[in-house]
Formats: structure tokens, C-alpha cells, sequence
């Protein structure tokens, strides 16, 4: 079952010679439900069809089949109204769900295509913090949605593991690094000793000089270097999976900037051969006057290589080990002259799949205590923020339901689920302020809130016979309550479709908290448990759909519901 307002447009299209998307934005919802529930405007028809509006609209009324969900169709004026069959549609949509189950929404759109998504790429050496919370949940998400639409997905983590930042950071190793304290707190260690290599630097150049060296021997092969640079690229990994495990975020590839490093050469020569590498002061670069952008930068006048020559190899070796239809690169909003800039290189390479290259941009996420800086030593580690949530969530659990089993188990998936929401909730350009009173509120638009609405639908479901099949009668559904929770169901599959059209997983978060509120304008009015009859039966008919429906929405956020809480 489609949305109602596809329904109709479906309709008449067979009538008329429009696009049904754009029927369906010309259908309006009469103001006052005499007219109907769907009315369809024939005033932009009249030129075309050389009749008065009301005209078109009497003989299409006349006309139009009318599909199991209408009851009747008239005309009004230049509009064609539509009176929707309440029962019949509530038919439609719960037996769809009831059929489907946790598949309801699920589509074979994508199928024998792959989709690559790059997200999370944290950098060695250097905090999981904060501000990689959207670009880690909002690929995460578009993974799971993609792959629900039939996509075949590969997340990559393109973790930074390369460039100078890595010589300074042996120099700063061998000054005053220590083993034991670095094994036991990776991050925070080696974080610490960069820090302070940077404070030195200031009074003392020659350290800058002495990390380029170091970095060059790295790339020469000294042994000594490699094994120190493989080791913190080690500890670094260990220390992000045990993070990602934590947020329930998995990847198919680690191939971050270093696996790069030997398939940067031959690009470098395709560009050459091409044409499009010119000399700048020392500097190999492409020129994008052009295209109002500063020239794409390849090779440093001492031959170094950079970031933007390691993703340009990058691209080109997932497009031969993959043939994608499509990039998702989720990188923060700041990098986006960067990606400007290399998919436009691409597309002057001659590739004209240059455009399935997308920066699925993200805005900032800041504290109220204002922004970070790892020099500052005001960075906030994402671990950190997971551990609070989870010990405020225990609170909130304590006080209001401390007989709860498994305790533990809910704390963690509410107050992991309420971080993660709190950067997939909005349009994800926004930049946000992360307000605890906010993210963790068992009221406001939050994943709380829909978890316990969820939990509260589980224990009505708990309470009743499920060996006795129920006695629906859908007619029985369409009081204004009930009616705005079927409608609102049936939008669930166009949802999904949108969120991936406009790589915008906060489409389903939005959905959802109007999913929850409807239905508890239901829940509020009509008793469920406490009627009887085939009334009973047909509201936990549509109690079950509303628990499907919220899990699986959920579950492409990557966030679980509880049964319990
Ligand atoms: N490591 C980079 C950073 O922290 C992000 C990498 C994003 N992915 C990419 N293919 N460029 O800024």
C-alpha cells in the first residue's frame, strides 16, 4: 500500500498526461472535510485542454476509476474531490505490515548496485571525539538504508595514517614517549606528547625539520620508523573499534590514506598525460581557475604527496575494485572545497561518472561549554560522552522504573541510542549544540521518547492471548485518531526512499517522532487493553504495526529499541 496521496495521484494519472510527482504536489487537502479528504486542482489543465476547469474536473470525476480506498469522487468548482474509504484503507495498510513484518518498507530499487560509504575516518594518533559522532552515525545510517533498499553497501573507514604529522610524532615518541603508558592509554598518551612536540616547536624550529625527516624515513622504509608508525597506527585501531563497537558501527574496509601510498604514482601520471598538471612555484597542481576554486595541490615542491592526492587514488582504485554506482563520502561541511575540488579533477580526467561522487556534507556539533581543540586540550572524547549518557540513563531508569531487569543492558542501549540520535535528528547540515537536558529526555523529540513509546506498546502486546488469532475489523479503525496513525504508517516506505534520494537519515527521525506522536494522541484516547471485542482486537492490530514500524525505523538509525524500559 502506497501513501494515500500516491494512491490518488496513481489514479489520475491514467487520466491525465501528468508526471505523478507532479500530481502529486498539485493535491491539496481541502480545507474543510465536506469537500473531502484529497482534492485535485484542474485549474493549470485548462489551457491545455482548452475547457473552463470545472469542466475538466466534472468529467474527470466522472471518469476516474475509482481504486478499493475511495468511496466516491466528485467534482467541485475547477477541484476534484476524493472521500477516502477509512476501513478499506486501514485494511490495506495493516495487512500490508501484518505480511511483512520487519521487511515492511524493505525494496529491491537498488539491487545489483554498490553503493561505497565513506565515513567515521578518524586519525591516528588522535582523539575519537565529538565532533566524528555525525559523520560516524550518519554513514552508519545511510549503510543500513541503502542496504535495506536493496543496495549493496561498503562502508569504509579512509582513516588518516599518513602524512608529516606522523615524523613529529616518532621525534616527539623518542624525546619522551613511554612505552607501558602509551600500551595502556593509546590515544590519550600519544595525544599528550603531539601536544607538547607542538608547544617545543614554537620556541625551537629545528623540531619541525627533525618530524620532516622522521617522516621521510618513514617513507623510505626505515625500519625503526615503520615499526613505530605500524604500532600507533595499532593501538590507534584498537582503541576506534573498541569505540565503534560501543556505538554498534561496523566496516567492511580500513583501507585509510596510507594503503594509498603506491597507487598515487600512476594518477600522478595520468594527470601528466592529460594534461592537466601544471607547475606552480615548485608545486604540481591542477588549475580550477576555471571552476572559481584555488588549484588542486598534487605534489608539494619537495615531492610530497597529500590528502587530496591520496583520495584521488582512492577513487580510482573503488571505482575498478568496485565499479560503484555511487560515493557517500560523510565529511564534515569544512572539507567542502576539498571534495569540490577533487571531483572536478576526476571529471576533467574524462570520467564521466564523476557526478556519483556525492560529499554527504555534515554540520558541527558543538558543547555548551563552546568549541574544541585537540591542542587546546579542550577536545571531548566520544567515549567519554557514550559513558555519561549510558550512567545518566541508569538514573533516569533507577527513578523511574528501578525494578527493571537487565537493567545494565537498557541503560546502555537508551543512553547510546539518545548520543546517536541527538546527530541524526536534524537536517544533518545543521550545526547543533549538544544539551544533555535534550538529548537524554524521556519527553521531548528523542530517541527516548520513541524507545518508551515502543516499550509501551511491548507491554500492552505482553498482555495479550497471542495463541487466539484476533478478530479485526478494520472499519472499526477509522475514528481522527486512528486514522492519523494509519496515514501515517503507510508513509513509511516513500520515507526511507527519500532519506536515501536526499542521503538525509533525520527524513526517518523526523518520520518517526511524528509516527510516536500520533500514535500517542491514539493511545490517550482510545483504550486498548480495556475494550473488548473485535474493538480490542482491531486497535492491538494497530498497536502491532506501530511496533514494527518504530523498530525497523529505528534499526536504520542504528539504534535499538527495548522491549522493556
Ligand atoms: N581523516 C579525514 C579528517 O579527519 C577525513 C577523511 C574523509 N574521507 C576521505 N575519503 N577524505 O579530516
Amino acid at each position: 500500500m502506497k501513501s494515500l496521496k500516491k494512491e490518488i495521484a496513481n489514479t489520475i494519472s491514467k487520466q491525465v498526461e501528468l508526471d505523478i510527482a507532479e500530481i502529486e504536489r498539485l493535491i491539496e487537502i481541502p480545507p474543510n472535510s465536506d469537500l473531502g479528504d484529497y482534492a485535485f486542482p484542474c485549474f493549470q489543465l485548462s489551457k491545455a485542454f482548452r475547457k473552463a476547469p470545472n469542466i475538466i474536473a466534472a468529467e474527470m470525476a466522472e471518469k476516474l476509476e475509482k481504486p478499493l480506498i475511495i468511496d466516491k469522487i466528485i467534482s467541485a468548482g475547477g477541484y476534484v474531490n476524493f472521500f477516502v474509504n477509512k476501513g478499506n484503507f486501514a485494511s490495506a495498510v495493516l495487512k500490508g505490515i501484518a505480511k511483512e513484518g520487519a521487511g515492511y518498507g524493505r525494496s529491491d530499487i537498488g539491487n545489483g548496485k554498490t553503493v561505497l560509504i565513506d565515513y567515521c575516518a578518524t586519525n591516528i594518533a588522535k582523539p575519537f571525539h565529538i565532533g566524528h559522532l555525525p559523520t560516524t552515525v550518519i554513514g552508519d545510517s545511510l549503510n543500513r538504508i541503502y542496504k535495506f533498499l536493496g543496495y549493496e553497501c561498503v562502508g569504509i573507514n579512509h582513516i588518516g595514517d599518513w602524512g608529516t604529522q606522523f615524523g613529529k610524532l616518532i621525534v616527539a615518541y623518542k624525546k619522551w614517549g613511554n612505552k607501558e603508558e602509551i600500551e595502556k592509554n593509546p590515544i590519550k598518551e600519544l595525544v599528550k606528547i603531539y601536544v607538547r612536540f607542538h608547544d617545543e616547536a614554537e620556541d625551537d624550529e629545528s623540531l619541525n625539520d627533525e618530524g620532516r625527516a622522521a617522516f621521510k624515513a618513514i617513507e623510505n622504509g626505515d625500519s625503526e620508523y615503520v615499526q613505530l608508525w605500524k604500532w600507533f597506527r595499532e593501538v590507534s585501531i584498537a582503541e576506534f573499534k573498541r569505540v565503534l563497537k560501543v556505538l554498534n558501527v561496523e566496516f567492511d574496509s580500513w583501507d585509510g590514506e596510507s594503503f594509498f601510498t603506491d597507487k598515487m604514482e600512476p594518477v600522478i601520471e595520468e594527470l601528466r598525460n592529460k594534461k592537466l598538471l601544471q607547475e606552480s612555484q615548485g608545486a604540481q597542481i591542477v588549475d580550477l581557475t576555471q571552476f572559481d576554486m584555488p588549484p588542486c595541490l598534487i605534489l608539494r615542491s619537495d615531492g610530497a604527496t597529500l590528502y587530496a592526492t591520496r583520495d584521488l587514488a582512492a577513487i580510482l582504485y573503488r571505482k575498478e575494485k568496485y565499479d560503484f554506482h555511487k560515493v557517500l563520502y560523510c565529511v564534515a561541511t569544512q572539507q567542502n572545497l576539498h571534495f569540490r575540488q577533487i571531483f572536478k579533477v576526476v571529471d576533467l580526467m574524462g570520467y564521466e561518472w564523476a557526478n556519483n561522487l556525492v560529499h554527504v556534507a555534515n554540520g558541527m556539533i558543538s558543547l555548551e561549554t563552546g568549541a574544541m581543540g585537540t591542542r587546546k586540550g579542550t577536545v571531548v572524547y566520544l567515549d567519554d560522552v557514550l559513558n555519561e549518557s549510558v550512567s545518566k540513563a541508569m538514573e533516569k531508569i533507577e527513578e523511574k522504573n528501578p525494578k527493571l531487569e537487565g537493567k545494565e543492558v537498557v541503560a546502555k542501549i537508551v543512553g547510546i541510542g539518545a548520543v546517536k540520535f541527538s546527530a541524526l535528528k536534524n537536517k544533518r547540515m545543521k550545526d547543533s549544540v549538544f544539551v544533555w537536558d535534550k538529548v537524554l529526555n524521556f519527553e521531548g523529540e528523542t530517541s527516548c521518547y520513541i524507545q518508551y513509546t515502543h516499550a509501551r506498546i511491548c507491554s500492552v502486546l505482553e498482555k495479550t492471548d497471542f495463541s487466539k488469532e484476533l478478530d479485526i475489523e478494520y472499519e472499526l479503525l477509522t475514528d481522527d485518531k486512528s486514522y492519523e496513525v494509519i496515514k501515517t504508517l503507510a508513509l513509511f516506505p516513500q520515507v526511507i526512499i527519500d532519506a536515501a534520494e536526499e542521503y538525509e537519515p533525520s527524513d526517518i527521525s523526523k518520520y518517526l517522532i511524528d509516527l510516536v506522536q500520533s500514535f500517542n494522541k491514539f493511545y490517550h484516547e482510545n483504550h486498548v487493553l480495556s475494550s473488548e471485542g473485535k474493538l480490542r482486537d482491531s486497535r492491538i492490530e494497530l498497536c502491532k504495526a506501530v511496533k514494527i514500524v518504530i523498530s525497523t525505523g529505528m534499526g536504520l538509525l542504528g539504534i535499538e529499541c527495548p522491549e522493556k524500559m
